[in-house]
């Protein structure tokens, strides 16, 4: 017999209760039992933004959710900045070309953070730069990026926002949307909020809303207004992702009864646990400063050539799937996810996993049962 475990920053676990709920008959879009749904997810959307405005719901993977966000708000040629951290912080530069902007990139090395002086200087060198684009985890080298100190920068400036991808964020960590004054926050179905994926999630500030009225860029599918009109009356604009809004009225149940507040704790602690479990076994993260509550990446240690071995082996021999390092991280880091639905045994059996991996692959450079002992000793110090 062999049991799955899926640590991967994405898709995450989905939930027993949600998954059971896919076997109910579909709801049809236009009738009050719908509406009943949208009225208790928007509203509990609202709570996970930590906003008063309207959270609109796309139909598509995260990434929809950014290219809605360049298209809706910005003018062709556009000076905009944007944070390449890693491979999608990037993706800002890449989709704010596609649509015809400028984006003036601070290119990071990998596990690098930015720091606020960096954009603070891109800003006052170029008054006319109307946005600032990040990740706010930018999960292909596990960083977190400064958002509080960011949209601080960019909220006394009338004529710039500040667009926050928050894919592996919203849910994990702080990020209350209005009190720190973050004009756009997006992110995924198939991370924190603990679904399977097809659904984005997306807010603008007044701010933002008055970018959208002048954007002239071409959109069709995602138009925010017409998502927002549709809002006014409980409805989305285009056929909805039923099963997994119906999905998402239960898991934004769940995060209601945890409470924010919990959440972010519990991310706090099994990050920890993890971060001690790497040290113990005389690994390296790759984020130094500042690694992500979501996930940590690790460098392969020297002594194992072939790093792309660690996920399969993990994933092949012991049935945990954990993830990689992407383009020219491949084959040099792996990622340990502590994100979504997951908790403390869960680390437990990722890190347990990654010793006899490790193992396996000739990497004896710690006592067996280092990693996991750390995990235990971190639990048990803590008081979440
Ligand atoms: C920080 C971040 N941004 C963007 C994306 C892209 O999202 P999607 O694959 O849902 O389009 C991901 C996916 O892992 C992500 O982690």
């Amino acid at each position: 017999m062999k049991k799955t475990y899926l640590l991967t920053p994405g898709p995450t676990p989905v939930p027993e209760n949600v998954l059971a709920l896919a076997a109910k008959p579909i709801l049809h879009h236009r009738t009050p039992q719908f509406m009943a749904v949208m009225a208790e997810v928007l509203e509990g959307l609202k709570y996970l933004f930590q906003t008063k405005q309207d959270v609109m719901m796309l139909t598509s993977s995260g990434t929809g959710a950014m290219d809605a966000a360049v298209t809706n708000l910005f003018k062709k040629g556009d000076k905009v900045i944007t944070v390449n951290g890693g491979k999608f912080g990037e993706r800002w530069t890449k989709i704010a070309k596609a649509y015809g902007l400028n984006p003036l990139e601070i290119k990071l090395e990998a596990g690098q953070s930015v720091k606020p002086s960096q954009i603070e200087e891109l800003l006052t060198k170029n008054p006319d730069a109307r946005g600032v684009l990040f990740t706010a985890s930018e999960t292909s080298t596990g960083t977190l990026m400064p958002t509080k100190e960011i949209a601080a920068l960019v909220r006394s400036k009338p004529d710039c926002i500040s667009v926050v991808d928050a894919i592996t964020a919203l849910g994990v960590f702080n990020l209350p949307m209005d009190d720190w004054g973050i004009d756009v926050l997006l992110t995924g179905s198939q991370k924190a909020l603990m679904l399977p994926p097809g659904l984005a999630c997306i807010a603008l500030s007044e701010k933002a809303w008055r970018f959208n009225e002048k954007a002239d860029l071409p959109r069709f599918y995602f138009d925010l207004a017409k998502e927002r009109k549709g809002l006014s009356k409980g409805q989305t604009a285009w056929t909805p992702a039923v099963g997994l809004i119906v999905g998402l009225q239960e898991t934004l149940k769940m995060i209601r009864e945890e409470s924010l507040e919990t959440i972010f704790k519990r991310h706090d602690l099994l990050a920890r646990a993890t971060h001690a479990a790497v040290k113990a076994m005389g690994l390296e993260m790759l984020a130094k400063d500042a690694p992500s509550p979501s996930v940590t990446a690790v460098k392969v240690p020297a002594e194992i050539k072939e790093g792309k071995a660690i996920p399969k082996t993990m994933r092949d021999k012991y049935g945990v799937t954990i993830a990689g390092g992407q383009e020219e991280l491949e084959g040099k880091i792996f990622r340990l996810t502590h994100l979504g639905y997951v908790e403390k045994f869960d680390i437990l059996i990722g890190i347990g996993a990654l010793e006899l991996t490790l193992r396996d692959l000739g990497y004896k450079k710690f006592e067996f049962g280092a990693g996991t002992g750390a995990v235990l000793k971190t639990f048990a110090e803590s008081h979440y």
